[in-house]
C-alpha cells in the first residue's frame, strides 16, 4: 500500500559566536565548574550578541537546511517555528523567517511547547503533509532562552544557552511499513497540573513583562526521566519495534543525568545516545535540531538510519517522533 510519508530532505543549524564558559559563570553567580559539570553535564553555552534575536537564529539555521536540502526557497509552502522567545509577543516570529527568505505565499506560524516545541512542531508538520495539507515544511526550533533569566538565580542561569536547529519535511512515498524513510510515528502530551514546577513569572496578559524562568529542579528532573521514557515506549508500541532496532537516540538537552538516566530506563546502550548539552546548554526548543544537525554533520547519522527524537518541557509538555532518515 502506498501511503504519504513526512521524510527529513534537509537539516541546518546555527549558534551565536560568543562562548561562556562555566568558569565565566562563576563570575556572575556563586557557583563552580566541578558543580555545573557534575549535575548537569554541561560545561559551556552560547549566548546571542545583543541585537541578535531569535529571528536571526532562525534564519541562519533555515537557510542551511534549505541549502543542505538543495531545493529552492520558494518551494517552501509552510514554516513552523517553535520558540518561547519570540522577537516580539506578535507577530509569529515565523513570519520574520518567512519574509528573510524572500517567501509571500503559503502559512508561517509559531508554536509555544517551551523545551518541547520542535517535537510539537514537527508533529503539526507531519499531519500536515499526510493530510495533503503542506508538501514542503519549513520547521525550526529557535530560542534566545537566556533572555529569559534570572542571573541571580544560579539555580536556573547556569543552564540554558541559545541557539537554533532546522529542517526541511518534504512528501515522499512509503510502503506503510517502518522501513519507509521518513516519519513513522509520532506522540504529544501535555498536563498542566504541573505547570508551577517550571514557568516564567511574567506574561503579557499577566505582568505585561517578559518575566524569568522559574524552576524546581528535582521535580522537573523526576517528571521528566518517566515522561520521557512512556513516550519513547509509546512510539516502540505504536510500530512494533524495540530499543534495539534504534541507531540512533536524539533526546531534548536538558541534563547529561536525565540522558543517562532515560537511556538506561529504555535499555540503550550509551554510544547510540547524542549528547550535545555539554557544549550547547538546554536551548528549550532549539536543543533536539542542533544535536540532530550535529550528529548528521559530524556521520553518525546515515541515510536509513532509525532516529527516536523526545523532548520534555514546561506545562509539563512531552512526546517523540520516531523517523527512518
Ligand atoms: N552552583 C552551586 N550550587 C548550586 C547551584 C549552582 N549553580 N544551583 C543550586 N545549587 C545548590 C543548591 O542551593 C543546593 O544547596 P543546599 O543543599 O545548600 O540547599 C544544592 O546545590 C542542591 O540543589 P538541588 O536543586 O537539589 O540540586 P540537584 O541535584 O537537583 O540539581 C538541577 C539541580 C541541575 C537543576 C537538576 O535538578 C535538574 O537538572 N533538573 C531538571 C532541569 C530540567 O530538566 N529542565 C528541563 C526543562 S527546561 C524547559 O522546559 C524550559
Amino acid at each position: 500500500m502506498s501511503i504519504i510519508r513526512s521524510v527529513v530532505a534537509g537539516c541546518g543549524s546555527y549558534l551565536p559566536a560568543r562562548i561562556v564558559t562555566n568558569q565565566e559563570m562563576t563570575t556572575i553567580v556563586d557557583t563552580t565548574d566541578d558543580w555545573i559539570v557534575e549535575r548537569t553535564g554541561i560545561h559551556e553555552r552560547r549566548i546571542a550578541a545583543e541585537g541578535e534575536f531569535t529571528s536571526h537564529l532562525a534564519l541562519n539555521a533555515a537557510k542551511a537546511a534549505i541549502a543542505d536540502a538543495g531545493i529552492d526557497a520558494q518551494e517552501i509552502d509552510t514554516i513552523i517555528l517553535a520558540t518561547t522567545t519570540p522577537d516580539q509577543t506578535f507577530p509569529a516570529t515565523a513570519v520574520t523567517v518567512q519574509m528573510g527568505l524572500g517567501i509571500h505565499h503559503g502559512a508561517a506560524f509559531d508554536v509555544q511547547a517551551v523545551c518541547s516545541g520542535f517535537i510539537y512542531a514537527l508533529t503539526i508538520a507531519d499531519t500536515f503533509i499526510r493530510c495533503g495539507q503542506a508538501k514542503t515544511v519549513l520547521v525550526i526550533g529557535a530560542e534566545t532562552f537566556t533572555r529569559l533569566l534570572d542571573w541571580t538565580d544560579r539555580t536556573t542561569c547556569v543552564l540554558f544557552g541559545d541557539g537554533a536547529g532546522a529542517v526541511v519535511l518534504t512528501a515522499g512515498e512509503g510502503e506503510g511499513t517502518t522501513a519507509d524513510r521518513g516519519i513513522l510515528t509520532a506522540h504529544l502530551h501535555s498536563d498542566g497540573r504541573l505547570k508551577e514546577k517550571l514557568y516564567v513569572d511574567g506574561g503579557p496578559s499577566t505582568t505585561q513583562t517578559t518575566g524569568h524562568v522559574r524552576m524546581e529542579g528535582r521535580e522537573v528532573f523526576r517528571h521528566a526521566v518517566v515522561n520521557i521514557a512512556d513516550t519513547i515506549n509509546e512510539a516502540l508500541a505504536a510500530t512494533g519495534l524495540t530499543a534495539a532496532d534504534i541507531d540512533w537516540f536524539v533526546p531534548h538537552q536538558a541534563n547529561k543525568r536525565i540522558l543517562d538516566g532515560t537511556a538506561k530506563r529504555i535499555g540503550l546502550p550509551p554510544e547510540k545516545v547524542v549528547i550535545t548539552v555539554g557544549q550547547h546548554g538546554n536551548t528549550s526548543a532549539a536543543s533536539v535540531p542542533l544535536a540532530l544537525d550535529t550528529a548528521i554533520k559530524d556521520g553518525r547519522i546515515k541515510r536509513g538510519d532509525l532516529v527516536l527524537l523526545e523532548a520534555m518541557g514546561g506545562g509539563f509538555t512531552w512526546g517523540s517522533v520516531l523517523l527512518r532518515w
